[in-house]
């Protein structure tokens, strides 16, 4: 018998990526310089930018708000594949078959080219090959699955139609990639940073930018008040906190998903998968030092929306319980995804009118070889001034218009979440629990508490810094999180991501509070 209870995972989330890998120490930035290219964020996108532009003879700093390859990159499922869900239909219905054709052409090249840059630098980072799989259980979508491996086959891919898996999942259909892989994504980031680091390209870790100003160059300003001059950035930054061109803030939404890494008596059978329709539920292994992972994942909702974050891992379990006998629930961990419109990223030209600013963002939750494909396009952009993908990844790009009804409705659900935080009722007692967080309305404000293990208070203005949305308690994370744009912060009022640039506010009224606190305890 398995030891499967719900009370049995970690109390700690923990991303395995993070845990079996040592932490990275490359300097802060304290001193204005001036380079060719400024990339901000050093993830999956920005280190494979350097990595590509600095082979083109550019001077380049990364400019990491923390350390390197600890955001999104360090909380995938880090599956190698142009298999996107059910993708390819919906571009060649939405955007045409042309673009389609170049979104089939770039991820089947950034899976080759991700091998290649694993072989000629001897990154030792668990690649493997594996075939990829999307299903259903529905019978509704076995028409979609026909469709799907009718248009991937003409646009070159090799997909072929399954009845069954090497997975026990009963299932109606099912589509297999061959050729896919997998690997361990910190250890190849790292590996390739390594790489990199010299005089000519430098990383520097623990510097935030916070401002963009547009001069005859860009000049960025830091968080410890350095300029960095540029002719040409790359925002790489995950959710682009530069909010004076693009209006990236109404056309991306950020969407949360969870993953349970589980040991089980039954050896895993290879492969990894997906499938085709809600709750989402996606499975791939990992070799490490201490035996199998199996990685789970799946729950996906919009950030800062859930009421019971630790619900879905609760739920993950359950559908893991039925496919394996559960020995031990060994890590936890949830990811955030930016997501656009169209589902196609946004890749090239921050606008048509911001000449030598770029960015990469969007990459729904596919983002291994669309990080390589961004690297590519925005290196052809810089260098050669076009790319053969660069219509279907243009972040400008007319069709975006097609999703004029999603649109509206992601940017009615941001306004209704920034209205409905300022008007809910909330209550007025202070009962709250050790690790637990709660949102207290005391005089008229509006205040985020948590109380730690050691009975300390920790009391937070719910308001964000990026635009003003009123922030929610995360459960399971121990985090205060944006309905709006994703920006999620410490109990302590920190970020742990962006948009946003500035901590939390603990101003004296809060203090105050606090010493309201304290006397009725
Ligand atoms: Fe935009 Fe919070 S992330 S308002």
């Amino acid at each position: 018998m398995g030891i499967y209870n719900h009370n049995n995972f970690k109390k700690r989330p923990e991303s395995y990526w993070l845990a079996s890998t040592s932490d990275t120490d490359y300097p802060t930035l304290h001193q204005d310089i001036e380079v060719d290219l400024a990339i901000i964020g050093g993830g999956l996108v920005g280190i494979s930018c350097a990595y590509l532009l600095g082979k083109e003879g550019l001077k380049i700093a990364v400019i990491e708000a923390s350390r390197i390859c600890k955001g999104t990159t360090a909380h995938t499922t880090a599956k190698i594949t142009s298999q996107h869900g059910l993708i390819y239909n919906k571009i060649q219905s939405n955007l045409g078959n042309e673009l389609a054709q170049q979104y089939a052409e770039a991820n089947e090249f950034a899976i080759g080219e991700i091998r290649r840059i694993i072989q000629i630098n001897g990154i030792d980072c668990d690649y493997i090959a594996q075939p990829a799989f999307i299903y259903t259980q529905d019978e509704k979508y076995i028409e979609k699955i026909r469709n799907e491996v009718k248009v991937t086959s003409d646009l070159g891919i090799k997909a072929s139609y399954v009845n069954n898996l090497p997975l026990p999942i009963d299932i109606k259909a099912g589509i297999k990639f061959d050729n896919q892989a997998q690997f361990h994504p910190r250890k190849y980031i790292l590996g390739l940073a390594a790489n990199i680091h010299n005089d000519d390209v430098k990383i520097f870790e623990n510097t935030r930018v916070v401002d963009i100003e547009e001069d005859r160059n860009y000049i960025l300003t830091t968080d410890k008040g350095k300029k960095v001059r540029s002719k040409n950035v790359i925002i790489a930054s995950h959710y682009p906190f530069y909010n004076k061109h693009g209006g990236y803030f109404t056309r991306l939404y950020p969407e949360k998903s969870y993953i349970v890494g589980i040991k089980a008596k039954e050896k895993y059978p290879g492969g990894m998968y997906i499938n085709a329709e809600d709750p989402a539920r996606s499975l791939r292994h990992q070799n490490t030092d201490d035996g199998e992972l199996i990685l789970v994942v799946g729950e996906h909702h919009k950030t800062g929306q859930s009421e019971n974050t630790n619900k879905h891992y609760r739920a993950l379990l359950d559908f893991a319980n039925t496919l394996f006998t559960i020995e031990d629930i060994s890590y936890r961990w949830s990811t955030q995804d930016c997501m656009t419109l169209d589902g196609v990223p946004y890749v090239g030209n921050f606008t048509t009118n911001t000449p030598n600013l770029y960015v990469a963002t969007g990459f729904g939750k596919w983002g291994m070889t669309n990080s390589m494909v961004s690297a590519i396009v925005l290196r052809d952009l810089i260098v050669e001034g076009q790319s053969p993908w660069q219509d279907v990844y243009n972040p400008s790009r007319k069709t975006i218009i097609a999703s004029a009804k999603n649109f509206l409705v992601q940017n009615f659900n941001v306004a209704e979440q920034l209205i409905e935080g300022k008007l809910e009722s909330l209550p007025k007692n202070i009962d709250i629990e050790p690790g637990e967080g709660k949102i207290l309305k005391i005089d008229g404000k509006r205040i985020g508490v948590f109380q730690d293990e050691e009975g300390t208070l920790h009391i937070i203005n719910t308001t964000c810094t990026h635009m003003g949305c009123e922030l929610n308690w995360n459960s399971a994370e121990r985090s205060w999180d944006c309905p709006c744009h994703g920006s999620r912060f410490t109990y302590k009022g920190d970020i742990i991501e962006g948009p946003a640039v500035e901590s939390l506010k603990t101003d004296k009224d809060v203090n105050t509070i606090q010493k309201l606190f304290k006397d009725d305890f």
